[in-house]
């Protein structure tokens, strides 16, 4: 680490490991609540259990960006932060939104929006939140001696995720037109600018680990920000087809949808490039683990299952089932989640001074979350096709075809176990780490 200002990124990181476990307890209620063991329904019913889950994930990676982008910034501008203080309220506050928002989810207090569920009031706070956190992000790049593309690319992709927060807090009267604008959150974040961010903090580790030089990888970053946003802004139209919103856009979003899985392939054939033609051998082998493995999983999570029911014709059956749900954890999991364990695996020896690198444990970790992951991936993928198949073909009602595929759910369960326990082992190891310390200064690799 080289600047003091840094640690404030392992406080980040520690609330995101928090939210993170939790947000694993309410998948567990879930895949019990699916084999039929719906034991907690009367406190905790599926539907808020799916809204704690699914927005404690985006909050805990919310909490993994600030937390990478309090980290990179400072080394690529060469410039401590400029508020370690309102950074720290920043953290506070954020962890407090957080909770009273998934407090409020246990007593109805949310809007029933998929991914959205925030109440209005908090949606402000919000904004003021990340409104904070841009301002030292940004006041640090201005005050710094200099401006990486690297350090562009991730400052504008959080500020693009801000900008992009605001259409979800339009109030409309009218289904479709609220489904419309739900889209620029929820596909315009995944599938457009969250890439950016996660080629920013790709392109940190790369250079750190690889020792390629600066020039190179960052030009690769081009075309990575070029193909994202050719294939993902038009592509957009995949969640248009059947919602109201016009045939035009079974056209348009099918053909630049099917785009997108080129900037997942061309990150990935970035990655493995880079550590090919990479000369140093850093010894911090397990950041180079999760730099590798996600860029190798978001093209198989996000690109080839995204791929497998963007087009009019498969998402008409797909929609909605638990084929969507595959897709959204291999997705969420390779692109998101990894890369933010990747910049994690990377700060903490340099932010404590504490080498454990390529530890037994950290391997584990690895290898059980990713092959726990893909096991959940393909039960899931599994009781969907099944799903679609009772459902949308022979017709058989809702209810009755979730009972017929509860077995895929002990399937699910089982992997689940194996993914968490890989967690648990990198919990483990971050514990092990300790705290960051002054005395870590300079001596990074
Ligand atoms: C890292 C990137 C991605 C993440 C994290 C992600 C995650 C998700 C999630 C969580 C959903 C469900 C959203 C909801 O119903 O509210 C979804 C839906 C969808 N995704 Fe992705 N996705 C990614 C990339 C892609 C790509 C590249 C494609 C296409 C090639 C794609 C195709 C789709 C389609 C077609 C749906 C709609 C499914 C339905 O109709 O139920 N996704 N994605
Ligand atoms: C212990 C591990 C986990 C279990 C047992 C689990 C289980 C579940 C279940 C049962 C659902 C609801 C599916 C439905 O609507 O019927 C769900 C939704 C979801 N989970 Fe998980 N999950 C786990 C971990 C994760 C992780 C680590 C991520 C992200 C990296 C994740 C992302 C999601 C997303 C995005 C959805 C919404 C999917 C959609 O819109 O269709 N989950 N999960
Ligand atoms: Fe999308």
């Amino acid at each position: 680490m080289k600047y003091q200002s840094q640690k404030v990124a392992y406080w980040f990181f520690a609330l995101s490991m928090l939210l993170l476990a939790l947000q694993l307890i309410y998948g567990f209620i879930m895949g019990f609540a699916h084999m039929g063991y719906d034991v907690l329904h009367d406190f905790i019913p599926f539907n808020t259990a799916r809204a704690v889950h699914t927005n404690l994930l985006v909050v805990w990676l919310l909490s993994g960006f600030m937390g990478a982008a309090y980290y990179i910034i400072p080394e690529e501008a060469q410039h401590e932060l400029v508020s370690v203080k309102l950074a720290y309220i920043q953290l506070i506050t954020l962890a407090l939104v957080g909770v009273v928002a998934i407090v409020g989810f246990h007593f109805n207090y949310w809007e029933g929006r998929k991914f959205l569920e925030i109440p209005r009031p908090l949606d402000y706070l919000v904004v003021v939140n990340v409104l904070t956190f841009l301002g030292i992000i940004i006041a640090t790049l201005y005050k710094g001696k200099q401006r990486t593309t690297t350090s562009l690319v991730l400052t504008m992709g959080l500020l693009f995720a801000a900008l992009l927060y605001l259409p979800g807090m339009i109030w409309f009267d009218n289904q479709t037109m609220d489904s419309f604008f739900r889209w620029w959150v929820v596909h315009l974040w995944v599938e457009g600018v969250w890439e950016l961010i996660m080629g920013g903090i790709l392109a940190f580790l790369l250079i750190k680990i690889t020792g390629v030089d600066r020039e190179v990888i960052e030009k690769w970053l081009y075309v990575i920000v070029g193909l994202t946003f050719i294939s993902g802004i038009l592509g957009t139209g995949h969640h248009y087809y059947y919602i109201g919103a016009g045939k035009v856009w079974l056209i348009v979003g099918g053909v630049f949808s099917a785009l997108e899985p080129l900037a997942f392939l061309a990150m990935a054939l970035f990655t493995v490039s880079m550590y090919r033609k990479g000369e140093k051998k850093h010894p911090n082998k397990m950041a180079l683990n999760w730099t590798l493995g996600t860029a190798i999983v978001s093209f198989v999570g996000a690109g080839l299952l995204g791929l497998a029911h963007t087009l009019p014709s498969v998402n008409m059956y797909t929609h909605g089932t638990l084929v969507t749900a595959m897709h959204g954890h291999l997705a969420f999991w390779g692109a998101y989640a990894m890369i933010v364990f990747a910049i994690i695996v990377y700060a903490m020896p340099n932010m404590t001074g504490r080498k454990f690198y390529d530890s037994n444990r950290g391997q584990l970790a690895f290898w059980l979350s990713n092959i726990g992951m893909v096991g959940m991936t393909v039960a899931f993928g599994v009781a969907g096709v099944a799903q679609v198949y009772m459902e949308r073909i022979m017709g058989l009602e809702f209810g009755v075809v979730q009972d017929e595929i509860k077995v895929h759910f002990l399937i699910l369960v089982l992997c689940a176990t194996m993914f968490t326990v890989g967690i648990a082992l990198f919990m483990y190891e971050f514990i092990k780490y300790g705290r960051p310390t002054d005395e870590a200064l300079e001596i990074e690799q």
